[in-house]
């Protein structure tokens, strides 16, 4: 068992939260890297780590022993060749969404993975967002009955965050950003069987694929769902997610202070809804580190591993297919 974290983060935009997360649980910051020196001294600054802490290339992360957790938040094309690298120098691997873009990288984590004896874990923030934890919560609790629908939404205005590698089609938004709100709809109600979608495009001239795309889910146990997908829709920043169940319903997003729950009395008519407060926190890097050091400390499984993390970018993968091809598909889950 290992008993102290060393830690190295690899890409200084996002990857600040990384930082921070690791910071906030107290483990030792060994290195930053990040191949932009701009970037990488301007965090290095801001959290005051010395000159010899600071690195461009990752390889010098690669290859130091002391280094046993590396955190990678670079562009989703680089994951695979990355994330491999450090799971095969043994390195325990927290990597940002989605886990790859294609399912050759995919398979080619999830090997490295399984060859390996350390960690790996996708960093699926929106299982950590205190408003998806407690819908969790009052959905394992029985309070909303059995499910029968549920419809999860990534609304984000890319206008200005859509740079060269997130403007590659390969980086279509269902699996860039829409792979939030699959994930969250697959670890609330479990994986679609089948899906069918249609996508528009009015939105981001520099993208060459759809810029809003809507998806019908079909599930096992007689549940169905729906996902809407919009990177240039002109609103702030939501995940509203609504969840139907046939004693209740949760209403919440990732972006308010509240959220409602409507439950029913005992012949089952609807009772007036329910506040309930909460944390805004849609990064909460904080919890997703605890959560993955306390599975390195104490060899516990990591339920956002890697063959997890491919079952979401399957389903945004299958979503891309139907809207391209006006068919419904399955979602290929074999890996
Ligand atoms: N969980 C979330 O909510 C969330 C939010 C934003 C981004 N992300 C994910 O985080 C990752 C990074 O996104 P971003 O917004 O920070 O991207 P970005 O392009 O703004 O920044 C990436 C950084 O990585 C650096 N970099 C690129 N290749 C590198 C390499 N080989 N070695 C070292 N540094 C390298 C770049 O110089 C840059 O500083 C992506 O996978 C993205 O999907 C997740």
């Amino acid at each position: 068992m290992e008993k102290k974290l060393k830690v190295a983060n690899i890409g200084m935009k996002f990857g600040m939260c990384h930082v921070e997360g690791a910071m906030n649980y107290g483990a030792e910051i060994a290195a930053i890297c990040d191949c932009n020196e701009e970037n990488l001294r301007f965090a290095g600054e801001r959290y005051g780590f010395p000159e010899e802490k600071r690195v461009t290339d990752y390889m010098d992360i690669v290859n130091n022993d002391e280094i046993n957790v590396v955190t990678v938040a670079i562009p989703d094309q680089q994951h695979k060749k990355v994330s491999c690298d450090l799971l095969r120098a043994g390195k325990n691997v927290l990597c940002e969404k989605p886990l790859a873009l294609t399912r050759e990288d995919i398979e080619e984590i999830i090997r490295a993975a399984d060859e390996s004896d350390a960690k790996f874990m996708v960093g699926q923030i929106c299982r950590f967002t205190p408003a998806f934890e407690k819908a969790k919560e009052i959905i394992d609790s029985g309070a909303i009955g059995e499910i029968y629908f549920i419809e999860s939404e990534y609304a984000h205005d890319y206008m200005k965050l859509c740079d060269e590698w997130r403007a590659d089609p390969a980086r279509h938004g269902v699996i860039g950003g829409g792979c939030h709100a699959i994930d969250l709809i697959r670890w609330l109600v479990g994986d679609p069987i089948e899906v069918f979608a249609y996508g528009t495009h009015k939105l981001l001239p520099m993208v060459d694929y759809d810029d809003a795309t809507i998806a019908i889910m079909k599930f096992d146990e007689n549940v169905a769902g729906k996902v809407f997908v919009s990177t240039g829709c002109k609103r702030d920043y939501t995940m509203r997610t609504c969840i139907y169940g046939t004693k209740g319903t949760i209403i919440c997003d990732n972006t308010s202070p509240t959220m409602t729950l409507f439950t029913v009395d005992e012949e089952g008519v609807t009772k007036e809804p329910e506040t309930i407060a909460v944390e805004v926190n849609n990064h909460n890097a904080a919890r997703e580190f605890e959560v993955f050091a306390d599975a390195i400390l104490n060899n516990k499984p990591v339920a956002t591993d890697a063959r997890e993390g491919a079952k979401t970018v399957a389903v945004c993968l299958a979503i891309v297919e139907s809207a391209k091809t006006g068919v419904p598909v399955k979602p290929d889950y074999n890996f």
